[in-house]
């Protein structure tokens, strides 16, 4: 099934094109630089962070005498000299804006608030000496009893004011209580989604520089905007003394959007012994220091009658969440815009536990909620003895359901068909346990994807040289996702030069600001930057070749500009109108009336195939498919692989991915990769993508839509729903691992 589908292109420029990635040949061969390995600073100390072995309570005496005068050592700082700090702040949730700058001190205060939280930053002359050093560090706790389950104690659970993204924490349209008590069929499900953890290949990891007043921070950031915020609000100094670099970056999933104790330690250290320092937090650390998702527990109510048409959709999610800095995931958000069904309600409640606080991570929302609503969307299919997608067509909305207003583009079902036609989802047996080869049960299953689309105010810079060389600089990241190829893709196109005479240059704050990588508006708004500072750019180009190409329709191709029969290169034409170059900025707002006037989601659809052992319960995928509509496809190799890869962490949520909290001592277990399991190769199989071609000129001056996280939405989903087809069995913890698969298989008399 290795046959992509590339997009059609909707030009003939290189958007469209499945170019390779710009940046490829760096990384491979050692030379992208990321942010522990930044060395034109010079001669770094480096700093190793000390956790707290408990999870609640106070510091009673920190004794690092002996620390002090060990070799090599040249600081240690603990809440005792670090330096003065801004209050932590009310744990709500607050505006968007505010989360992502709030200011997070380290070490401010005696307090321990979740297990592992820094108690001590050791700076060596080396990161060995930093590291033994802490171990010399002597600390005494008085410890408190932590609260860290959620399913027993949903009793005191609390409505947030908001959840994440600043959406309604609560839904209802008509009457959802009467009308499914009265429904004819039902499904009445609850689904347990556990903690788990981003783990980017990059740990976070920072270099803090001062020169005077002025801080230089190398970091691994998605989002440089939110780093120099947040840091100016932890140190209380202005944004302006604040420079963020970042142009690499080894993966991020949420996690590095907003600053985590490396930036803020290294800052402090840096300050204090006027000389660089470098902070990385440590695989085993991030668990606890780098934010998490956590635990939900999700009751999915679906009332219909015999024809599988619904009455009546509940979603009601409870999620722990930190005590001191709330996180609500937006978990029930998309139900709101994904089917029909005249009476409804959607509720989010959190439950407080002694952790860190919880933060976005890969589709945030729709990740956990898609895992349980579309395998509740299967459970009602064999309910009505319905075939999955025939359900879900029969409940495709005309308008969104909730908001009352037009879908900008909406491509769902036609995901679904063309999926089923090409996975052969025909064969498929409807009655579970029934397909066997030998001793494996083989199954199919399928569930829907949609994910809203959203665009960040961005701007851009770029320039042409008398030469005719093309800069484009923006503070957006590239967070391996093909940001600099599609951004070189769009500038290309948009003045009708060749890509290789341009160069993209991202990851520095000096930079005009983006909203940079998050939500998956990286593309959509840093493309639409780019797009509007190239519209600039030819404009002064125009002015500057005067008549006939400023009295005319200049267009701009083949590395020309052409009016009015007329055309010149671009090289001559700079030479002679502007041999100091020229230089133009553009942006893009933030989301406008076509938010409002319409409701804008990205659409997809996922089968899978996997054989179930009968004996061992070893779950084994054989095939995957997702079909996806996302606007216009910039670049179908880049999308393509963000689409893999949102796939592989669906089939991770499913099977392997968890992080086990030890809820006596409010621990992450699995605090490696070792234990903490993902999907590699091995265990993936044979996937397909395959795009189907949209232009949505509501979202955006390109046309494209959010894509990055879609992979993941409802990924899951099919992959259980497929485990349940094969089995007959239907695990509602995820994930579906084989202690909880192999009691109900050995019960069988197969
Ligand atoms: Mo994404 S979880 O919004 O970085």
């Amino acid at each position: 099934m290795n046959t992509p589908m590339h997009n059609q292109a909707l030009s003939d420029g290189p958007i469209g094109q499945p170019v390779d990635r710009i940046d490829g040949r760096l990384k491979v061969t050692g030379r992208a630089t990321y942010a522990y390995e930044q060395n034109e600073m010079g001669p770094v100390a480096y700093g190793y962070i000390l956790g707290a072995t408990i999870a609640r309570g106070r510091i009673d005496e920190i004794d690092v005498r002996q620390a002090e005068r060990a070799p090599g050592v040249l600081y240690v700082m603990t809440y005792r000299n670090a330096p003065p700090q801004p209050a932590f702040g009310p744990p709500l949730t607050a505006t968007p804006a505010e989360v992502f700058t709030r200011a997070r001190p380290v070490l401010a205060t005696d307090r321990i608030r979740y297990y592992d939280e820094p108690v001590a930053l050791v700076v060596a002359m080396t990161f060995e000496a930093a590291r033994s050093t802490a171990s010399l560090i002597r600390v005494r706790y008085t410890a408190e009893r932590g609260d860290h389950d959620l399913t027993s104690r949903l009793s005191e659970a609390y409505t947030p004011t908001r959840t994440n993204a600043g959406l309604q924490t609560d839904s209802a349209v008509g009457d959802f209580d009467t009308a499914f008590k009265a429904a004819p069929v039902m499904i009445d499900a609850t689904y347990y989604t556990p903690y788990q953890s981003h783990n980017p290949m990059e740990p976070h990891a920072s270099i803090a520089c001062w020169a005077g007043e002025d801080l230089t921070l190398y970091t691994s950031a998605q989002t440089l905007a939110n780093f120099r915020g947040g840091l100016a609000n932890t140190l209380g100094i202005p944004q302006e003394r604040i420079r963020v670099v970042s142009p690499y970056v080894g993966g991020g999933f949420g996690s590095k959007l907003i600053i985590h104790p490396d930036a803020v330690l290294a800052t402090y250290a840096a300050r204090v012994l006027q000389q660089p320092v470098k902070v990385a937090l440590t695989r085993q650390q991030m668990y606890a220091n780098a934010g998490h998702r956590a635990a939900m527990q999700h009751h999915v109510r679906l009332g219909a009658d015999s024809t599988g048409k619904l009455l009546a959709m509940g979603y009601d999610v409870w999620s722990a969440t930190s005590r001191f800095e709330e996180f609500c995931e937006q978990t029930a958000v998309f139900a709101r815009s994904l089917y029909a069904a005249p009476n409804r309600l959607t509720r989010h409640r959190l439950v407080p536990v002694d952790l860190n606080r919880g933060e976005w991570m890969r589709s945030p929302g729709e990740a956990p909620g898609m895992l349980a609503f579309e395998s509740a969307m299967d459970e009602l299919a064999e309910r009505l003895n319905q075939d999955p997608i025939a359900v879900r067509a029969l409940n495709e909305p005309e308008i969104d359901p909730e908001r009352g207003v037009p879908f900008a583009t909406r491509s769902l079902v036609a995901c679904m068909r063309t999926g089923a036609e090409r996975f052969g989802w025909s064969n498929r047996n409807p009655v579970p346990g029934r397909v066997r080869e030998g001793r494996k049960l083989i199954g199919m299953g399928m569930a829907a994807a949609i994910r809203p689309n959203y665009l960040g105010p961005s701007r851009a810079q770029v320039s042409m040289s008398p030469t005719g060389r093309v800069l484009v600089r923006l503070d957006m990241t590239d967070i391996g996702t093909g940001t600099y190829t599609i951004l070189t893709q769009v500038a290309a196109q948009s003045l009708g030069v060749p890509m290789s005479t341009v160069q993209v240059q991202l990851g520095d704050s000096r930079f005009p600001q983006t909203a940079g990588s998050g939500g998956s508006w990286g593309a959509a708004s840093a493309g639409s930057a780019v797009e509007a500072a190239c519209q600039g750019l030819k404009q002064q180009i125009i002015q500057a070749a005067g008549v006939p190409y400023s009295d005319g329709q200049a267009q701009f191709a083949g590395g020309r500009i052409i009016a009015n029969g007329r055309s010149e290169r671009l090289t001559d034409l700079m030479m002679r109108a502007a041999p100091k170059g020229l230089q133009a900025e553009g942006g893009v707002g933030p989301m406008g009336d076509s938010y409002k006037n319409y409701s804008q989601h990205s659409n997809g659809a996922h089968f899978v195939e996997v054989s179930v052992d009968m004996d061992t319960a070893e779950i084994r995928m054989r095939r995957m498919l997702s079909v996806i509509a996302a606007g216009r496809v910039l670049n179908p190799k880049t999308a393509r692989s963000q689409i893999l890869g949102g796939m592989t962490w669906g089939i991770g949520a499913a099977l392997m991915e968890q992080t086990l909290l030890d809820t006596r001592h409010g621990h992450f277990i699995n605090h490696d990769l070792a234990e903490y399991l993902i999907p590699v190769n091995g265990d993936i199989a044979d996937m397909d993508v395959v795009f189907i071609e949209e232009a949505d000129e509501k979202a955006n001056v390109l046309g494209i839509k959010g894509l990055g996280e879609l992979g993941v939405c409802g990924a899951g989903a099919a992959v259980a729903n497929a485990v349940y087809n094969a089995t007959g069995i239907r695990v509602r913890e995820f994930p579906i691992s084989i202690d909880k698969l192999l009691p109900a298989l050995a019960a069988r008399d197969w």
